[in-house]
């Protein structure tokens, strides 16, 4: 499949703004952390058409994954697994030692999801959650509290080259 994913002009953030919602359904939350957490975004299109958006914060160490998201009509096909790989391979050619990303305790798919990209989980954010206006609950439990999860690119770069010797 023709994937093409690159960093989003300014002008193109209100367009990303609603696939970004799926990640963040906050709006004023995703508004303040697009102006003060991430300074880069992602898009990303196959064959032309928008399937996918994310945000970095790449001036902070360890660098973060912010907010990642796949039209919900496209999840399932592999972009997640490969919009991961893409930042993971830039964080790599900006000679970042680690990455780091966080999803909600209460999301079960996404802690599936992010050790399927390699990731192992890391430690806690308690109550990072305090900003939400009312409870927001996820497969039965309020949301609240913070994985985050952190993939040692030195690791698995020693990995991948093992498994090349190997072969
Ligand atoms: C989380 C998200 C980015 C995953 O993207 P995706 O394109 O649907 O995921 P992929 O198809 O690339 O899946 C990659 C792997 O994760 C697994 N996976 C994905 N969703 C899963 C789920 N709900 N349950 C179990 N496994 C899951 C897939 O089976 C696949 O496994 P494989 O590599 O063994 O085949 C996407 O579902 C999404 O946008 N969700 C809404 C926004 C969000 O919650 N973002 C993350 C928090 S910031």
């Amino acid at each position: 499949m023709q994937l093409d994913i690159r960093e989003a002009r300014r002008d193109e953030l209100e367009t990303l703004f609603p696939l970004l919602l799926l990640a963040e359904p906050s709006a004023s939350a995703l508004r303040w952390g697009l102006k003060n957490l991430s300074d880069a975004v992602y898009r990303m299109d196959a064959r032309g058409e928008l399937v996918g958006a994310a945000t970095m914060r790449w001036r902070r160490d360890p660098c973060e994954m912010l907010e990642l998201a796949i039209l919900r009509e496209r999840q399932g096909e592999g972009l997640g697994k490969r919009f991961v790989a893409w930042l993971v391979a830039e964080a790599r050619r900006r000679g970042q030692p680690e990455i780091i990303v966080g999803t909600s305790t209460t999301s079960a798919a996404n802690i599936i999801f992010y050790q399927k990209c390699g990731f192992r989980a890391d430690h806690v954010r308690h109550d990072y959650f305090w900003y939400y206006d009312e409870p927001v609950r996820e497969n039965g439990l309020v949301v609240r509290d913070m994985l985050v999860f952190r993939l040692d690119l030195a690791a698995a770069t020693q990995r991948e080259e093992m498994m090349n010797d190997e072969r």
